[in-house]
């Protein structure tokens, strides 16, 4: 399976000015990258989504929202939908990410919502999950990611189910530069790999991409990627200087056989 790295660059960038610095920055490291074979996705701000998506097109660089409203189209003031993602030549929406679940009140419920909004659209989704610090001490991992996955999965059939991507995201290791050990990575693998197996069969299950995020870099990738075997990574503070991005893509593709 091809690995993946997404790049989410959360609310950042905020003038037309910085934006066009980072995507001259971003096209002048790509160039320099020696042959790629890692699918790369970068998540900017709605409000930058055509930019990126005009500039990246013939880079091989797909583009992603960070979020999706459930409804197509209606009075729903101020969101943004899955068909109107798609129609700007986007290929991925995030969903479901930990912050959204804390800030914005995204229930497994709506993460369910969104993920059959986006499956609709031919979007593809990379849904969160992940346990809090609280969640961990207390043991409740395993628990907790199995009810977000569960959960996530309402309804979604069979024929749909190679098109999603789950990012384990530890919600402690977002933004702060502790990792989880390989062990930790993969047994929340296994976990999430069983509840497919059980859903959709085995050989559905194993079209289904696991990917890890929370603070990868180019020095913690190997351990929270590589070692784990996992089918990428999701990167938040580190996409926001192309050259750290492309080094983590780099070191991907120097373990691609
Ligand atoms: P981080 O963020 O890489 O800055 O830890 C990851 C994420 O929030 O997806």
């Amino acid at each position: 399976m091809q690995k993946i790295i997404v790049g989410n660059l959360k609310m950042n960038l905020l003038t037309l000015a910085e934006r066009d610095r980072y995507l001259e920055s971003f096209e002048r490291e790509l160039k320099n990258l020696p042959e790629n074979k890692v699918e790369i996705v970068l998540c900017p701000p709605a409000v930058h989504l055509e930019k990126f998506g005009e500039k990246l097109k013939t880079q091989e660089v797909a583009v992603g929202a960070q979020n999706i409203f459930w409804e197509e189209r209606g009075s729903f003031t101020g969101e943004i939908s899955s068909l109107m993602i798609k129609n700007l030549g986007c290929k991925y929406v995030i969903i479901g990410h930990s912050e959204r679940r804390k800030y914005f009140q995204e229930t497994n419920e709506i993460v369910n919502a969104k993920l059959k909004a986006a499956l609709q659209t031919k979007l593809m989704p990379i849904v969160c999950v992940g346990e809090s610090q609280e969640e961990r001490i207390a043991g409740d991992t395993a628990k907790v990611i199995i009810s977000q996955v569960n959960q996530g999965l309402v309804d979604i059939p069979i024929s749909k189910i190679a098109e999603v991507i789950f990012a384990y995201e530890p919600v402690w290791a977002i933004g702060s530069g502790v990792i989880p050990t390989e062990d930790d990575i993969l047994e929340v693998k296994i976990t999430i790999k069983k509840i497919l197996v059980e859903k959709y069969g085995s050989s559905a299950a194993e079209k289904v991409r696991i990917i890890y995020g929370g603070s990868v870099n180019s020095k913690t990738v190997a351990q929270v990627c590589l070692a784990p075997q996992m089918d990428g990574v999701l990167v938040g503070r580190e996409s926001l200087i192309p050259s750290e991005f492309l080094k983590i893509v780099e070191i991907l593709n120097n373990h691609i056989a």
